[in-house]
């Protein structure tokens, strides 16, 4: 496994939010995070990235202990994350935002970076000088994957890359995901309450309830069965519109 967690608690202050979760992701696998609102998918992906207090237990990164590590050196080390909010500079341009994620490499490897990363997303090649505020929802998405992608990272954390995203966008995402994933053999997990596309674009699935693991399955079977409609009407007495 290129990341995992082992009975991992995250929170803030003295509020543990999420208790003893275990998740793991390999290289060219997508992985997704449910559950409802609140249930602690982004606190668990904060947790990994040292941007929220971890209580107990490991994270770690090819076997290697990276528990409480500083952000900055996680991201030296591979891990990339894309916040829920906030994920680009909206008074830079396409470029400098580029520039910023990549300003830790030399000068011609970030160039040939930004390069290869333009090509994969034509939507922002010819925006280049444009200011990123001005992007619509979707380009700003793509530009923040784009970001993570110079910062050369082998796992990404994604946290609800696709929120109040068109249908047919976030279709486009998960694709740009998907195919990340396979041809740079890069670890993803994603936090999404978009619950039918989550399963659809991930191999395997958690399902997060009041900050607990509730069930782990491969993504098929929670899509496939009524399991998850079981678990939701369990844990939370109601149906997810989205099943
Ligand atoms: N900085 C913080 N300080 C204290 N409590 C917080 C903080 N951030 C989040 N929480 C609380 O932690 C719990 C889990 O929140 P979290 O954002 O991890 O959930 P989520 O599953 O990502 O929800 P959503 O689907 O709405 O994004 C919530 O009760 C929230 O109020
Ligand atoms: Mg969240």
């Amino acid at each position: 496994m290129l990341l995992r967690t082992v009975d991992l608690s995250v929170g803030y202050g003295d509020l543990k939010i999420v208790q003893n979760v275990s998740v793991e992701v390999k290289g060219g696998e997508v992985v997704s995070l449910i559950g409802p609102n609140g249930s602690g998918k982004s606190t668990l992906i904060k947790g990994i990235v040292g941007l929220a207090k971890v209580f107990s237990g490991r994270v770690l990164l090819d076997e290697l202990d990276v528990t409480g590590l500083p952000t900055y050196k996680l991201i030296r080390m591979g891990i990339g994350y894309v916040p829920q909010r906030l994920n680009i500079f909206p008074n830079l341009s396409v470029k400098e935002n580029l520039e910023v994620s990549g300003s830790w490499l030399d000068k011609n490897r970030m160039r040939r970076k930004i390069q290869e990363v333009m090509d994969i997303f034509p939507e922002i090649k010819h925006k280049m000088d444009c200011k990123a505020g001005l992007l619509s929802g979707g380009e700003r998405q793509i530009l923040a994957l784009a970001r993570a992608l110079v910062a050369e990272p082998r796992v990404l954390l994604l946290d609800e890359p696709t929120a109040s995203l068109s249908p047919m966008m976030a279709d486009k995402i998960f694709r740009y995901i998907r195919d990340i994933a396979f041809t740079n053999d890069i670890a993803i997990m994603i936090a999404e309450q978009n619950v039918a596309k989550a399963l659809k674009n991930s191999d395997r699935s958690y399902v997060l309830v009041s900050g607990r693991c509730v069930s782990v399955e491969s993504s098929k079977a929670h899509l496939s069965d009524d399991q998850l409609k079981r678990i939701y009407l369990e844990f939370m007495s109601i149906k997810p519109d989205s099943l």
